[in-house]
């Protein structure tokens, strides 16, 4: 079986390599000629850890080739994953379907025998269904596409992992035949045991959008909390752990800070509201809404703490540590750290940046940031340190190894990774989210 994958960005580019780590013969599409040219020299054009590897490999053994052209694609292939963006459209909540939508068209009409489309974007309830008239309408005469829709529940970060040991598989199809095809794609992870799903197409498209709807809704639930401590006083960290311990709630994914962000999560959202809106459901998604807008207040709150700390950000030195959306990833899309950055810059401060892997893509986007390249010299003569993504290197600073550069000895964690004690006690003044804010004593006695 000869599989093509149509997109090659973090979920394409991982999947493609993946599936021939799994010995299928692979071949990887897109239209942007420079992406294919440096894939197809084994040159992975974001970070990914471990995936540059499997990209090297399967480039040399032959195994993992790229091309622009779908009528090479569509003679290659006998199945095509759909692997492409659906972005937030300008200026609405929606997902923008032009790219999954030109991508069964294409691969439906380049199509040289009876092959099988299968969908792995996250897309609005309903695509399916609608991609599946557009391939029969696509396809040559005489030429069957079956059709399945696959979603894809890798992260960034451990999407290789993710992708060669998935914790299930879902597929919603209404073909037999797709769902025998793909349990043969998928036959290793079958035989450990791996859950594997067989649904609908509404079902499987659904499944996407709950997943990550529940995981931002329970960032925002903790982060909700959070103001209530910051408020009330008490431990964000240790009401986490208390309700994490029912296995019912999990700790996972309760991790109050500066909220959730990167290419999916805030999107996801957004056009599961914008979808569900559409169906005439008003009520029904509306405390997304609500989850999203705890989330927007913690960046509100980072530049609050930080103002109140400076009393007024013009001319003030700021270290930012982290601008991407998360650890182990050089993605800053829709990253609170980098919105935060770009607010203080915008309120008159001079922000020192670093992030281990995220500076030139912050550059892009934010260029009168100052970008550096160690915690030397992002805190050097600072007026205080903010710490908004969570690298290891981060969490492993300790009050010493900052002295000797700062300006000011103060510090806001953004992640609730340090041990504020140790802190206090080396004489910084610490804040942090989900952390009440001392009783400024009064200077007239
Ligand atoms: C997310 C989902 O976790 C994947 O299952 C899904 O496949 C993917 O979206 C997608 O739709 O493609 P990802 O965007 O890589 O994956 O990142 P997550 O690990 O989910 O983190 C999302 C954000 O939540 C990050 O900004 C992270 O810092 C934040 N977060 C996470 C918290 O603020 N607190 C937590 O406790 C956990």
């Amino acid at each position: 079986m000869r599989l093509t994958v149509i997109g090659t960005g973090y979920l394409g580019a991982t999947h493609a390599a993946a599936m021939a780590e799994l010995g299928f013969e692979v071949l990887g599409v897109d239209v942007d000629p420079a992406k294919i040219e440096a894939l197809g020299r084994g040159e992975l054009p974001f970070y990914e850890p471990g995936l540059p590897e499997l990209l090297r490999k399967h480039t040399a053994s032959g195994r993992l080739r790229f091309t622009t052209s779908m009528e090479k694609a569509g003679a290659f292939g006998d199945v095509h994953f759909i692997a492409v963006g659906t972005p937030q459209k300008a200026g609405e909540a929606a997902a923008d379907m032009t790219y999954v939508d030109a991508a069964v068209a294409g691969i439906a009409a380049a199509a040289t025998r009876d092959s099988l489309i299968v969908g792995k974007s996250t897309v609005p309830v309903g695509s399916a269904r609608r991609l599946k008239e557009i391939a029969e309408e696509y396809a040559p005469a005489g030429i069957h596409l079956d059709f399945a829709w696959n979603p894809e529940f890798l992260r960034e970060g451990f999407a290789v992992e993710d992708t060669l040991r998935p914790d299930r598989l879902v597929v919603g199809t209404d073909s037999r035949t797709a769902d025998q095809t793909l349990r043969r794609v998928y036959a290793s992870a079958l035989t450990r045991g791996t859950p594997y799903i067989s649904t609908d197409f509404e079902t499987a498209e659904l499944v996407k959008v709950a997943a990550n709807a529940f995981l931002a809704t329970k960032i925002s639930f903790i982060n909700a909390f959070a103001e209530v401590t910051e408020t009330v006083g008490g431990d964000i960290q240790t009401l986490a752990d208390a309700i994490g311990h029912d296995a019912r709630i999990g700790r996972r994914f309760l991790n109050a800070g500066v909220g959730f962000g990167g290419g999916c999560l805030p999107k996801d959202i957004r056009a599961l509201q914008a979808r569900i809106g559409e169906l005439g459901l008003d009520k029904t998604m509306r405390f997304l809404n609500e989850v999203d807008e705890i989330n927007m207040r913690r960046r509100d709150r980072v530049v609050f703490l930080a103002e109140q700390l400076l009393g007024d950000l013009a001319d003030k030195r700021i270290a930012v540590l982290g601008t991407s959306f998360k650890p182990d990833s050089d993605d800053v899309r829709d990253s609170p750290a980098l919105d935060i950055a770009g607010r203080l810059y915008g309120g008159g401060a001079e922000v020192l940046v670093y992030d281990p892997k995220a500076n030139e893509n912050s550059a892009k986007r934010f260029p009168r940031l100052t970008y550096v390249d160690s915690i030397e010299e992002a805190v050097q003569d600072v007026d205080v340190v903010l710490l908004l993504t969570e690298w290891q290197e981060f969490k492993d600073m300790k009050p010493g190894d900052l002295e000797a550069f700062v300006g000011s000895r103060q510090i806001v964690d953004g992640r609730n990774v340090l041990d504020r004690v140790d802190w206090e006690n080396a004489g910084w003044t610490f804040r942090g989210l989900g952390l009440k804010v001392p009783e400024v004593v009064s200077a007239r006695t």
